[in-house]
């Protein structure tokens, strides 16, 4: 039986965090009453009350609700800094963190405010934690594709992303029509993911490979229906980010010992162990390797083992990922 002390003393890396997801009930009513939004709760009790979710949908609704809270560049800092701050008491050396820009635009916050604070946070974690991240923006699919080119040569304008990814409601909302977007995204050297395959079929993973050419695919799950898919997700070995409480937590599986990250593993792909939105999904990234391991009977090898694939998939040099091995 593993216990958390002695997996926090594993050096860690997660490739798989929304940074809004890390907005903690307290932070968030902190950030609620100092920028006098109004919340339908309003204390910690009736926060954990809402926080029970039946889908992707039912989360989602409750995560950019949520978001509402978050207005000034300040508050970017503080909800940034303050995940950074978990990562060096977890060990979490390195850290690749997605960020929703569309939620944020679209309640009139400027995009330089957002980034100008998640960028303060990182320098400040470098500094003061030794803690090392990069951040990569998601285009919400269920929001016009349209909207997705111009906002991108947005960020490239105001720089310092290293990616771009896809996330949000995955049903009837493929991968393929961002096509446009991601290829300009690869054009100007930005790395490419894409979350599938977590509620949608895994003809989106594929998809999200060959139209996107997606270096890791977000979640990836439900590739076990697809006899192909896994051939091919083991010869690539693709990088899957593999979120084991967000999937319980939106009835992907029933509990952690349906889960199939055990049987992903033995069938030789390269997963990694990610948190997703830790505030709301029931911990961090070294609750969900403790709980999982438990509860599926993995090994201490096995634990390595995906952090090792979680070395190789980041998007840091060749040389920086050896010294990291
Ligand atoms: N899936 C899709 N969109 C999301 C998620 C997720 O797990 N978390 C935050 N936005
Ligand atoms: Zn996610």
């Amino acid at each position: 039986v593993f216990e958390i002390e002695q997996l926090k003393k594993i050096p860690k890396v997660e490739l798989h965090v929304h940074i809004e997801g890390t907005l903690e009930p307290d932070l968030l009513l902190k950030l609620a009453e100092r920028n006098g939004v109004s919340l339908p709760y309003n204390d910690l009790e009736s926060v954990r009350e809402v926080f029970r979710f039946q889908d992707l949908q039912g989360f989602l609704n409750v995560y950019y609700s949520a978001s509402k809270c978050l207005q000034k560049e300040q508050d970017f800092y503080d909800l940034t800094l303050a995940y950074l701050r978990k990562c060096k008491e977890e060990n979490i050396v390195y850290t690749e963190i997605f960020f929703d820009p569309q939620t944020h635009i679209a309640r009139g916050i400027a995009l330089e405010e957002v980034m100008a604070g998640i960028f303060a946070a990182r320098s400040e974690a470098e500094a003061r934690f030794g803690v090392r991240s990069q951040v990569i923006p998601c285009f919400e699919r269920d929001r016009p594709v349209g909207d997705s080119l111009p906002l991108l040569k947005t960020m490239e304008r105001i720089g310092g992303i290293v990616g771009i990814g896809l996330d949000s409601a995955e049903r009837d909302n493929p991968p393929s029509i961002f096509n446009e977007t991601f290829a300009y995204a690869r054009s100007i050297g930005l790395h490419c993911v894409a979350h599938a395959g977590e509620e949608g079929p895994p003809e989106y993973i594929a998809e999200a490979l060959d139209i996107l050419a997606v270096e890791r695919i977000d979640h990836g799950v439900r590739a076990m229906e697809s006899t192909a898919l896994m051939q091919r997700l083991q010869v690539e070995q693709t990088p899957l980010t593999v979120c084991p409480f967000s999937n319980v937590a939106l009835g992907v599986f029933e509990d952690l010992a349906c889960h199939n990250v055990g049987k992903l593993l033995e069938a030789g792909l390269k997963v990694t162990i990610n948190s997703d939105d830790p505030a709301y999904f029931g911990g961090y990234l070294t609750a969900n390797i403790v709980d999982t391991w438990n509860a599926l009977g993995l090994s201490l090898e096995q634990v390595i083992q995906v952090q090792r694939n979680a070395i190789d998939a980041t998007f840091i040099d060749a040389a920086e990922k050896y010294r990291m091995h």
